[in-house]
C-alpha cells in the first residue's frame, strides 16, 4: 500500500469515505498499525502519558517527540504519520516553524498537530506557507486542560459550542487539512463537519466526524490508570501479557524453561573429544 497524501484525506471526506487514525508511539507500535491498514498514524504526545509514566502530556519535549516519531518512520513507511507538537515548541511562531521543521526533517512526519483555535490561527498560516503540513486540534485539549478545568466535555452550552464552529472556520482558512475534535458532544461535530471542507478526526465527538482516533494503549487495553467514557477498549493485552510473564517466572524457578528445544547442544563425537 502506498503511503497517502495530504490530497487523499480530503478526497476520502469528499467521498464519504472514513478515515482511521491511531496513535502508535514505537518500531513494533507501528508495524502493528501500519499491518493492520489504519489509514494515519499519529506519534501523540500522549506517550507522556501512556509510555513515559508522567501524569499528564505537559512535561514532553521536542527531543522525546522526536525520538520516537523516527522509530515509528522506521516500523511504518508507507503509512501517513502526524507527529505532535508537545506543550511549549509553538509558543511562538519562530519556535513553532524550528519546532515543526524539525519534526519533518529529524522526526521523518508528513505532518504536525497543534492544539488550539482561532488565536494560533496566524501560527498555523505560518506553518503551512512553510510547506509543513498542519492538522488542528479543539474541544478538549490536553495541554491545556487546566485552563479547561480540567478534562471535560467542551462546546456544552450556546457559546462555546459557537467559539468551536468558528475555531475549526479559522483553522480551515488559515490552511490546516484536517482537525482533531476531542471530547464535544456529537451534534456540536456533526455541525464542524458538514461546515468544514477538511475532514474532521474524533475522539469522543461521535459518529458523524470524518474519522476517528483512539490511543493505542488504550484500544488494547494496555494502560489501566484511567479509560475515559469515549475509549472503546478491543482487547485486555496488559493481563494478557502479566499471565505470559508469570508463565516465564514460574518456569524459570521450576527449571522447566529452557527446554531441549530452546538449548543448543553438540554432537556426541564433539562431546567425546572434548570432554572424553
Ligand atoms: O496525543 C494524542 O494521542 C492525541 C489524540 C488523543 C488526538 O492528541
Ligand atoms: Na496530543
Amino acid at each position: 500500500m502506498m503511503r497517502k497524501t495530504v490530497p487523499d484525506f480530503e478526497a476520502m471526506k469528499q467521498a464519504g469515505e472514513k478515515i482511521s487514525m491511531l496513535t502508535a508511539y514505537d518500531y513494533p507500535s507501528a508495524q502493528i498499525v501500519e499491518e493492520a491498514g489504519v489509514d494515519m498514524i499519529l506519534v501523540g504526545d500522549s506517550l507522556g502519558m501512556v509510555v513515559l509514566g508522567y501524569d499528564s502530556t505537559v512535561p514532553v519535549t521536542m527531543e522525546e517527540m522526536i525520538h520516537h516519531t523516527k522509530a515509528v518512520r522506521r516500523g511504518a513507511a508507507q503509512t501517513f504519520v502526524v507527529a505532535d507538537m508537545p506543550f511549549m515548541s509553538y509558543a511562538t511562531v519562530e519556535l513553532a516553524i524550528h519546532n515543526a521543521g524539525r519534526l519533518i526533517k529529524e522526526g521523518g512526519a508528513d505532518a504536525v498537530k497543534v492544539e488550539g483555535g482561532i488565536d494560533i490561527a496566524p501560527l498555523v498560516q505560518t506553518l503551512t506557507r512553510a510547506g509543513i503540513p498542519v492538522v488542528g486540534h479543539i474541544g478538549l485539549t490536553p495541554q491545556t486542560a487546566s485552563q479547561l478545568g480540567g478534562f471535560k466535555v467542551q462546546g456544552k452550552d450556546i457559546e462555546s459550542a459557537n467559539q468551536l464552529l468558528k475555531d475549526g472556520q479559522a483553522l480551515e482558512e488559515a490552511g490546516a487539512f484536517s482537525l482533531v475534535l476531542e471530547a464535544i458532544p456529537r451534534q456540536v461535530a456533526e455541525k464542524i463537519t458538514k461546515g468544514l471542507r477538511i475532514p474532521t478526526i474524533g475522539i469522543g465527538a461521535g459518529v458523524d466526524c470524518d474519522g476517528q482516533v483512539l490511543v493505542y494503549h488504550d484500544l488494547l487495553g494496555l494502560f489501566k490508570r484511567f479509560k475515559p467514557k469515549f475509549v472503546k477498549q478491543y482487547a485486555e493485552l496488559r493481563s494478557v501479557s502479566i499471565h505470559s510473564i508469570q508463565e516465564y517466572n514460574k518456569e524459570v524457578k521450576s527449571g522447566y524453561f529452557p527446554s531441549e528445544q530452546h538449548t543448543f547442544g553438540l554432537s556426541d563425537e564433539l562431546i567425546q573429544k572434548l570432554y572424553g
